[in-house]
């Protein structure tokens, strides 16, 4: 999508691998999907050196909604005993911490966690979004009929455009096509999303990563020449720092992300990273290889037994890094 945003992989953080939807505040007072979590999360992303590094995008996926919608209005009415203060309030605690904020919702009848979505009410969820100082839009694509789908998120995005407001636009659009068998029209994905998501959800396990691995590059050949600035494949979020993944196993997600130029939203504790972990996710050498201003997604170049090589190419560097332009 042609919008001026996402020129590079978008980089952040975000709820779901880790949290979920856990919405019991009483029981689990620092896992529960609340403004809590997104000031403390955005606190550590500037403490523990993420920001510098690139990460930006602070982003609530889904179980923050009311259960249903406004009855006069009409309009999305974020859980007001988990975000007591307003989105305006933590998009103002976010953006003054030189950070941005990314929200989730779903194109269907209903969020993949069962809150409302935006259909019937698309051009009012739109200019809502505007008004709660959204920077960046995850949009599901649960309890929706894909038919429908590749005039629906086109819409939805033209909408959001419309309010003036600068919105990254995520689409979850072609993952819930192939789970039907067809193949997206990734000619039109790029034109009108920033990102896409293609393929299963992560789980905190290797086999998770492995089997995202697998996917993308068996599908390479239609995949791969697809991704460039502004608008990229999303093979889901980074889970370093949890609890599955062993150090090189750390190491493993963090490099393959970035020769698919993937965007890079971390979905951990970032309170409880062990340092050598850190030291990955915020090594500089792969951001920049994730980050590279070509934008040419990466490949398998080869797998034997149990050897892969994976590669990509990048802006020639001199021997201090710098992009020769
Ligand atoms: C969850 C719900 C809220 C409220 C609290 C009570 O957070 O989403 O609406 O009921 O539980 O613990
Ligand atoms: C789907 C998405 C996930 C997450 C959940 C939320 O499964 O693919 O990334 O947003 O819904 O319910």
């Amino acid at each position: 999508l042609e919008n001026g945003l996402a020129r590079t992989p978008p980089m952040g953080w975000m709820h779901w691998e880790r949290y979920r939807c856990i919405t019991d505040c009483k029981n689990y007072p620092n896992e529960c999907i609340s403004e809590n979590l997104f000031k403390r999360t955005t606190d550590l992303l500037v403490s523990e050196g993420y920001a510098a590094a690139g990460y930006e995008y602070v982003i609530i996926d889904d179980c923050w909604l009311e259960k249903s919608r406004d009855n006069v209005t009409n309009k999305l009415v974020e859980d007001r005993y988990r975000f007591p203060s307003g989105l305006n309030h933590l998009a103002d605690y976010i953006h003054n911490s030189g950070l941005k904020f990314g929200l989730y919702q779903d194109y269907g009848t209903h969020t993949c966690a069962g809150y409302p979505g935006v259909i019937n009410h698309m051009a009012l969820d739109a200019q809502t979004f505007a008004e709660w100082d959204v920077d960046y839009v995850k949009l599901d694509g649960c309890y929706a009929d894909t038919a429908t789908m590749d005039a629906g998120y086109p819409e939805f995005g033209r909408l959001l455009n419309k309010t003036g407001r600068p919105m990254i636009y995520s689409c979850s659009w072609p993952v819930y096509q192939e789970y039907e068998g067809k193949i997206p029209d990734y000619e039109a994905l790029k034109q009108h999303c920033n990102l896409w998501r293609n393929y299963d959800d992560i789980d905190d396990s290797f086999e998770s990563v492995a089997k995202i691995m697998d996917y993308f590059s068996k599908n390479q050949d239609r995949i791969q020449p697809h991704g460039g600035p502004g608008h990229w494949n999303d093979p889901d979020m980074l889970i370093l720092g949890n609890y599955g993944l062993s150090y090189d196993q750390s190491k493993l997600q963090m490099a393959v992300w970035a020769i698919l130029a993937a965007p890079l939203i971390m979905s951990n504790d970032l309170a409880t990273v062990r340092p050598e972990i850190k030291a990955i996710l915020q090594n500089r050498d792969v951001i920049a290889v994730n980050q590279d201003p070509l934008g040419i997604q990466g490949r398998r170049i080869l797998i034997q037994k149990n050897i892969e090589v994976w590669a990509r190419p990048i802006m020639p560097r001199n021997a201090a890094g710098y992009v020769f332009y």
